[in-house]
């Protein structure tokens, strides 16, 4: 008998573009309406009306939390902010030179670690580790920035909100309401987003049943690509070269040349475009209202300025737009953080939706493993 060899090659997904691998309950993005949806509930009205933690809650639990349950939540939370000992002494290991996402990434695995529930992952002690890491992370990328600017860490206040306790312990003063809105916006819009390079990366590592802290650390360096959360720290490198270029002299003009010259030399623009959004990201409107109003409030019209010719500039040459990194860079900056703690900032927000997804993908796991087209040498031996 003679056995049947299919002559059709399997069809490759390059990048798993366009490839819908398993279905989520917890968000859904809609390029053909713009919109984002966590839980169901617009990203934007979320990011108007709710704290961040409500946000974490909804993510993790699916519906807003009762005032009791959020009372319950935030007193979780507010005990689990302070920089353990163990972590801080890891951080210290490491030259003051460490990118800051590689801090972070140290810092996840030294938690997981030292976790009391470090190899239990039942859905309860998964919660459990969800909130916890979501608590620690602020203090590591705090102390991580001060230490860099020669500064001791400043111990969490549990008097505040998760916003503004995060920049009370970056810059040792309270921020302003305003300041503290902004960052309380860009934390929810940077929560959940589907199976993104990270939150995929997540999925995989749980998939093999491995515990969720290493999952979070694979999803940290998914995440410090500048295909990916790297470019909002990206974003300000282009922003402050341009600045430095044009020295206060004809903003849009240098704009126009940086971009041209850019583009010529086949650059990616950092900020711009998306895989999945190609008529603009959901969330850019949101969080530029914010860095409008941080323009505003650190009396800064010269980055509102250049926002507006690198986003019309792009639009022309290219017709590519903004995405969420694009505004998130420079608000940020205004805040006052290094550029190399944006995307830091972003793994303290994003920790809700890998964890989400991470208990999403546990309660009906199946290895992740795809199949590969071998291309090369034919089978041969050993002289
Ligand atoms: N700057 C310049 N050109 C861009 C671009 C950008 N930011 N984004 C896409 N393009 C161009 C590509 O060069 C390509 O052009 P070509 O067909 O002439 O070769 C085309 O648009 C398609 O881009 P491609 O990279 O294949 O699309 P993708 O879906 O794989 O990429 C990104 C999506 C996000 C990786 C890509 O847009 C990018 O690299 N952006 C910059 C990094 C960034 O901001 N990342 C954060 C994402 S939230």
């Amino acid at each position: 008998m003679t056995e049947s060899v299919s002559t059709t090659e399997p069809q490759i997904h390059k990048g798993l573009a366009g490839v819908v691998v398993d279905t989520t309950r917890i968000s859904k993005v809609n390029p053909e309406s713009n919109s984002l949806l966590y839980r169901g509930y617009p990203v934007q009205e979320l990011a108007a009306r709710c704290s961040f933690e409500e946000v974490a809650y909804l993510l993790w639990h699916g519906d807003l939390p009762t005032s009791t349950q959020l009372a319950e939540f935030e007193q979780t939370e507010r005990a689990g902010r302070q920089l353990l000992p163990n972590v801080k002494a890891a951080i210290d290991l490491l030259p003051l030179t460490a990118h800051p996402m590689d801090v972070c990434r140290t810092a996840a695995s030294v938690i997981g670690a030292s976790h009391p529930a470090a190899e239990d992952s039942s859905p309860a002690a998964n919660q459990r580790k969800s909130v916890d890491l979501f608590a620690a992370m602020p203090a590591v990328v705090a102390y991580d920035q001060r230490r860099r600017r020669g500064q001791d860490a400043v111990p969490a206040r549990s008097d505040l909100g998760y916003s503004a306790n995060f920049l009370f312990m970056a810059f040792g003063e309270e921020a302003a309401p305003e300041v503290v809105t902004a960052f309380n916006v860009s934390m929810i819009l940077y929560a959940e987003h589907s199976f993104n390079a990270s939150t995929f990366t997540a999925r995989v590592i749980t998939s093999t049943l491995a515990d969720l802290h290493s999952a979070v650390t694979g999803a940290i360096g998914a995440l410090k690509g500048a295909l990916h959360g790297g470019a909002n720290e990206a974003v300000m490198h282009t922003f402050e070269e341009i600045l430095a270029q044009a020295d206060g002299q004809d903003l849009s003009g240098h704009v126009a040349t940086w971009l041209q010259d850019a583009l010529a030399a086949k650059k990616k623009i950092m900020g711009f475009g998306h895989r999945v959004y190609k008529n603009g990201d959901s969330r850019v409107p949101t969080m530029k209202a914010a860095l409008d109003d941080m323009v505003k409030h650190y009396n800064r019209p010269d980055l509102g300025e250049l926002y507006d010719a690198l986003e019309s500039g792009m639009a022309q040459a290219k017709n590519i737009k903004p995405n969420l990194d694009y505004p998130a860079g420079p608000t940020y900056h205004l805040m006052g953080f290094d550029t190399a703690t944006f995307t830091p900032l972003f793994v303290a927000s994003r920790i809700v939706g890998w964890t989400a997804h991470i208990m999403e993908q546990l309660e009906a796991n199946s290895l992740i493993r795809p199949l590969s087209l071998y291309n090369g040498p034919e089978e041969r031996h050993l002289p």
